[in-house]
């Protein structure tokens, strides 16, 4: 092994600090205009963009086989609030595949297509294996972790991109793994929960997906990771709580090296 992520030389999918063993992106879609023209361009944008690719409204998390490329189609929940950036998205579409290219020609087509109708901001995302999880946080937090299922049932589709502060990456990637687990926290003496405990009533009821970014952490005006969520109607409450549990640093001190971006919250739909 020559550079210790168990692949020999350079390979373009792969860098100092992981595998990329998967891509998605999220394309997130800004409307310059809401008239019946620019809603039927983007429906028909929509419509091209996703041939090819099974749409994921159907998905069935416990087939044996998963489909290689999919793609998911959102629609904002509500009003949209923010005048700018993905707040203010009023649609957004996630395209997963081993390949990345293919997804690069998915958001220039999608570009191409809504030409000045609408602005688009994409972020990339990468699955790796995880890298804090023992076997025993496996057990806890993987074995039992809510399956993925249809939009008709899971409506709901919750996208918070994050990074972690420059302490954090400072810290040596063991010192980093405690905070997922319960320990004693070094700055208060304290015993406190850790990141998996805290979102422990999830774990059942939430689908869960974490992409890192594919080409590194740090990088100036990046995140280092996106988070994805689904969920029934009667579990956004659940959802919230988490959240809520997890950006509490009595409970959870982790969340002193966390940067949120905007979290956007959307409905799952078969097509725009
Ligand atoms: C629903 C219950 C949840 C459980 C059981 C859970 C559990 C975990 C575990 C075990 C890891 C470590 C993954 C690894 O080994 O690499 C992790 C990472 C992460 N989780 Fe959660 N999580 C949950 C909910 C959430 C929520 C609601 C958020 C955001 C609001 C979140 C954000 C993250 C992030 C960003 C990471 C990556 C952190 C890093 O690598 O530094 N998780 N989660």
């Amino acid at each position: 092994m020559a550079n210790g992520n168990g692949t020999a030389g350079f390979h373009p999918s792969t860098n100092n600090l992981g595998v990329n063993l998967a891509f998605t992106k999220f394309l997130f879609v800004i409307p310059r205009r809401e008239d019946d023209a620019a809603v039927q361009r983007l429906r028909l944008a929509g419509g091209l963009i996703s041939r090819g690719f099974f749409n994921d409204y159907d998905a069935d998390g416990s087939r044996e086989v998963q489909p290689h490329e999919t793609i998911q189609f959102l629609v904002a929940d509500g009003e949209r609030h923010g005048d700018s950036g993905i707040a203010a998205a009023r649609y957004a579409v996630q395209a997963s595949g081993k390949y990345r290219p293919r997804l690069q020609e998915l958001e220039l087509e999608l570009q191409r297509r809504l030409g000045d109708a609408a602005d688009v901001i994409s972020i990339d995302g990468a699955e790796r294996t995880p890298r804090y999880t023992s076997s025993e946080m496996y057990e806890f937090a993987y074995k039992r972790a809510a399956p993925r299922k249809s939009g008709r049932v899971a409506k709901n589709a919750i996208v918070l991109p994050m990074s972690k502060s420059g302490e954090w990456w400072k810290k040596s990637s063991l010192e980093r793994h405690t905070y997922f687990y319960p320990h004693v926290d070094a700055g208060t003496g304290c015993p406190v929960h850790g990141h998996a405990q805290t979102a422990q009533e999830g774990i059942g009821t939430i689908y869960r997906r974490l992409y890192h970014n594919p080409d590194g952490y740090e990088r100036q005006g990046e995140f280092d990771f996106i988070t994805y969520f689904e969920c029934e109607d009667e579990y956004v409450a659940t959802f919230d709580k988490i959240h809520h549990g997890l950006r509490d640093i009595a409970r959870n001190p982790e969340w002193l090296y966390v940067e949120e971006g905007p979290l956007w919250r959307g409905r799952r739909v078969l097509k725009w």
